[in-house]
């Protein structure tokens, strides 16, 4: 008997986006951009992959343009003169192999530690272990938080990337707003599932008036949590469902 893996070399179109083939790189941290700017040596090491064959490279995550997205400077970000010119180099050396690249959009929220005077903000000051740190956001400091993602969105399309990833799983900022363990508010952001989940689409709606319309958004959105194995977003298919 003989598997036909031929779908897996056929092209895949997302709005504008076209990928050669259905071999994705996974997002992989690498604390290599010195002061948020990636250099050469990042250009070529995505190049590499690219090289490789493989049809999508999803970055590492890319901090976004405020000191509280993350937490250490040797993460790239997508703000700055030289980290675009940087970023502009990994593009076209991935374009140059005719493999396509996402940039993940990153906030850490409470799994980001305290740094230079700057607390962690989340939700609700609580981390995914349900310990206090740093502070809660207040409704009225998220569309800022939201503009962060849409500012990074839209620099990302300038130099160059086919998509943008948000960076909604792993216990990081988004999917803080979407767990009861994290998200502890009383106010429209915190309840019921479309409470929850109100802040991430409000993310989501401003990254999409960042780019336009044609433009590839991926969410990354995990409904296993790496702090405890055993708990879940979704109690059940039906409100996965609703969540999504
Ligand atoms: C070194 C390393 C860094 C990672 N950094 C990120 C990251 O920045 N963003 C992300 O969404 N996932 C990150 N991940 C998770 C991977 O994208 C992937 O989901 C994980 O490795 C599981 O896939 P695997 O079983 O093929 O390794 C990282 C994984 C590794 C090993």
């Amino acid at each position: 008997m003989t598997t036909d893996a031929s779908g897996l070399f056929t092209p895949l179109t997302l709005r504008n986006l076209t990928v050669p083939n259905r071999f994705a790189m996974a997002p992989m941290t690498r604390q290599a951009s010195p002061g948020g700017i990636p250099g050469p040596d990042v250009a070529e090491y995505y190049a590499r992959r690219a090289a490789g064959g493989v049809g999508l490279i999803i970055t590492e995550g890319v901090r976004l343009g405020d000191l509280s997205a993350a937490g250490s400077l040797d993460i790239p970000t997508l703000v700055g003169a030289e980290a675009l010119d940087g970023w502009r180099k990994v593009t076209s050396a991935v374009h140059r192999h005719g493999a396509t690249i996402a940039a993940q959009l990153w906030h850490q929220g409470a799994e980001r530690g305290d740094r230079d005077g700057v607390a962690p903000v989340s939700p609700s000051g609580v981390n995914g272990k349900g310990e206090s740190i740093g502070r809660a956001l207040a409704a009225d400091e998220l569309p800022a938080v939201a503009q962060w993602f849409a500012e990074a969105a839209r620099n990302a399309k300038e130099v160059g990337f086919d998509a943008v990833e948000l960076h909604g799983a792993h216990g990081y900022l988004l999917d803080q707003f979407l767990w009861t363990r994290t998200n502890l508010r009383t106010d429209e952001y915190g309840g019921s599932v479309e409470n929850r989940t109100r802040f991430p689409a409000e993310v989501v709606t401003a990254v999409r008036a960042a780019v336009g319309p044609d433009f590839p958004i991926i969410y990354r959105f995990s409904q296993w949590k790496g702090t405890d194995y055993a708990a879940t977003l979704a109690g059940d298919p039906v409100e996965l469902q609703e969540l999504l």
